[in-house]
């Protein structure tokens, strides 16, 4: 568990590349960071962002969903483990692909983050770009949210906008909010983190 005025620790969930996750670890191996990451997680044994995780020094566990079939209850008991073991406070979702369930929701309630690329309430769910452009939008973006039962649902941390450039494609679009990402997301969960270390 964590010591007195140490860090608060965070457990990292993942199904691919993590690059959100990296600049998680990136932020949290500052002198002055609030949080340490200390688990990255994944249901995929094979996303490439573990082998990242390992790269900079952080343990990670891979917890396959799919020898569990459609049991999504004992998946999330066997990740709740995980994080049990890790002595986690704090999880953050990066580009983790699977519903949850309101077992490890609730289990998490206040204390589980995600990011989401567009600027919610507007496009929650998938192909967030692409509908962006679709309306004729002037900006996108991303957003850190508090995770509910109601996918992206969830109460808003902070927010970054970038603009919609003419001959954006979902693709240029998607690196633009994913470089905005990268900055948002250290700095909201930081900000998370030192309001948890003065309530407790
Ligand atoms: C990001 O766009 C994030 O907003 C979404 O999934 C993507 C994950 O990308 N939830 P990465 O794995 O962090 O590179």
């Amino acid at each position: 568990m964590r010591q007195p005025g140490g860090r608060v620790r965070v457990a990292v969930l993942i199904s691919g590349a993590g690059s959100n996750m990296a600049a998680l670890i990136d932020a949290g191996q500052a002198a002055d960071a609030p949080y340490e990451v200390v688990l990255v997680l994944s249901n995929d044994p094979e996303a490439g962002g573990l082998a990242v995780a390992r790269a900079k020094g952080v343990a990670t566990a891979a917890v396959d969903h799919r020898p569990f079939g459609k049991d999504r209850a004992a998946h999330e008991a066997a990740i709740q483990s995980e994080l049990e073991t890790a002595g986690t406070e704090v999880v953050a979702l990066a580009g983790y692909m699977r519903l949850l369930t309101p077992f490890l929701v609730g289990a998490w309630e206040g204390r589980m983050l995600n990011i989401h690329p567009s600027l919610l309430p507007k496009y929650p769910g998938l192909d967030t770009h692409a509908r962006a452009l679709t309306a004729g939008d002037a900006e996108a973006g991303c957003t850190v949210h508090l995770v509910t039962e109601g996918v992206d649902e969830g109460p808003i941390l902070d927010q970054q906008a970038v603009p919609i450039v003419p001959g954006d494609t979902p693709a240029t679009l998607a690196q633009r909010v994913l470089n905005a990402e990268h900055t948002l997301y250290p700095r909201a969960l930081a900000d998370f983190c030192r309001a948890r270390i003065r309530s407790l």
